[in-house]
């Protein structure tokens, strides 16, 4: 497909801020968008994002570095500005000179500017309405906007609903996130007005992924209804496939969920780095944000490592699986080259459909 035969409708104003020839995204997920998956988005002509919010920042800082080999096309970094070490994970973007950088809870205003001074576009995910009016006014340069069928943490509004709100308050370009999967949500998301798509479990499933298969299975194993709501994982609004793990959590007892939490608490301070204050200030600032009580403090800041367990050792039963329920409706596992050219064609055949029948339509009136 060369540039030119690419249909003009997805020729958006995503793809020319971010650079990138098709209006996808490929959003951070934890411990799953590695440079591999970022660097296979990326030459496929998407914009990929690096999941740096599970990483410590010299870790953060090589993963950077070896996207920037695998690929010379644009991409972005995903931390959370409350992260022990952000200001150097803040550093690395900068000095790298990344396309953009990826957040959604609690911004921090100097990181932002630092990153508005570097050229470095700013894209938060939001939830709901009234957060995409306040991201833009604190510097978006692009909005994520994510409904609530969508993986990982989410808000309580459905796409549907969610989408034609954000687009009419906000003049920034905007991806549509949660649900998204083909080329019929691409045209559906621009027929909203959005500019584009934004898809996380989607490219979880691809060749490029790095999760184990047996964690692969059940994500293909999943059906809609079994991909629910938590906030037992760390307080917070999380979907995720329901599993013995969360089954358990959502069924121990205050003492039994604190124990968990401190025992998690240990592991992840040496899987981080994090010294023992630094681990307490970056809790008690979600807290703060998040008006979480004292055990959800403890389990926001250790939650990566419940996550780690199924999608990076491989035991699905025994970790959290976070997931869109898109999960329900996916069945291959394509590469991300496949999977973006698919999408882009199945598009261009939904806009050739509609533009015919509505000429039909027209010259009948
Ligand atoms: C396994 C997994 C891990 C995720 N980790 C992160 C993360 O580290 N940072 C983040 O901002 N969003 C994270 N998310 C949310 C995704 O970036 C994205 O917004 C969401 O998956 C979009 O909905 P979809 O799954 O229906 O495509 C995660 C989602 C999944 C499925």
């Amino acid at each position: 497909m060369s540039p030119s035969s690419v249909h003009p409708s997805l020729h958006t104003r995503l793809c020319s801020t971010f650079g990138v020839r098709f209006p996808v995204i490929q959003t951070a997920m934890g411990w799953v968008a590695t440079p591999e998956l970022v660097a296979g988005t990326a030459n496929a002509g998407g914009m990929g994002f690096l999941a740096c919010a599970t990483l410590r920042p010299e870790e953060a800082d090589r993963a950077i570095a070896r996207t920037q080999e695998l690929t010379d096309r644009p991409f972005g970094v995903n931390f959370l500005m409350e992260q022990p070490g952000a200001a150097d994970i803040v550093d690395s973007i900068v000095r790298r000179k990344v396309r953009a950088a990826s957040y959604s809870r609690s911004p921090n205003k100097k990181f932002i500017e630092r990153f508005k001074a570097a050229g470095i576009l700013c894209v938060p995910t939001v939830g709901a309405p009234r957060h995409a009016v306040k991201a833009v006014e604190l510097g978006a340069d692009v909005i994520v906007c994510q409904g609530g069928e969508g993986g990982g943490h989410t808000g309580s509004y459905p796409t549907s609903l969610l989408l034609p709100q954000v687009v009419d308050a906000v003049d920034v370009p905007v991806a549509a996130a949660g649900g998204y999967y083909d080329g019929r949500g691409l045209v559906a998301a621009l027929a909203f007005g959005a500019d584009g798509i934004a898809m996380g479990t989607r490219f979880l499933l691809t060749q490029e992924s790095p999760v184990p298969r047996a964690t692969l299975e059940r994500y293909f194993e999943a059906d809609v209804p079994d991909i629910q709501i938590t906030t037992e994982v760390d307080g917070l609004p999380q979907r995720v496939i329901r599993n013995e793990f969360v089954e358990r959590l959502e069924s121990g007892s205050a003492i039994a969920r604190l124990a968990r939490a401190l025992q998690s608490g240990l592991a992840y301070r040496k899987m981080s780095g994090a010294g023992i204050f630094e681990l307490l200030r970056s809790a008690t600032s979600m807290r703060q944000n998040e008006k979480l009580s004292r055990t959800q403090m403890l389990m926001a800041a250790n939650a990566p490592i419940f996550i780690k367990r199924a999608m990076v050792e491989g035991h699905p039963a025994d970790g959290v699986l976070p997931s869109g329920q898109v999960a329900g409706v996916i069945g291959d596992l394509p590469t991300c080259q496949e999977l973006v050219a698919r999408i882009v064609e199945e598009a261009e055949s939904r806009l050739a459909a509609l533009t015919k029948e509505g000429g039909a339509l027209a010259s009948a009136g």
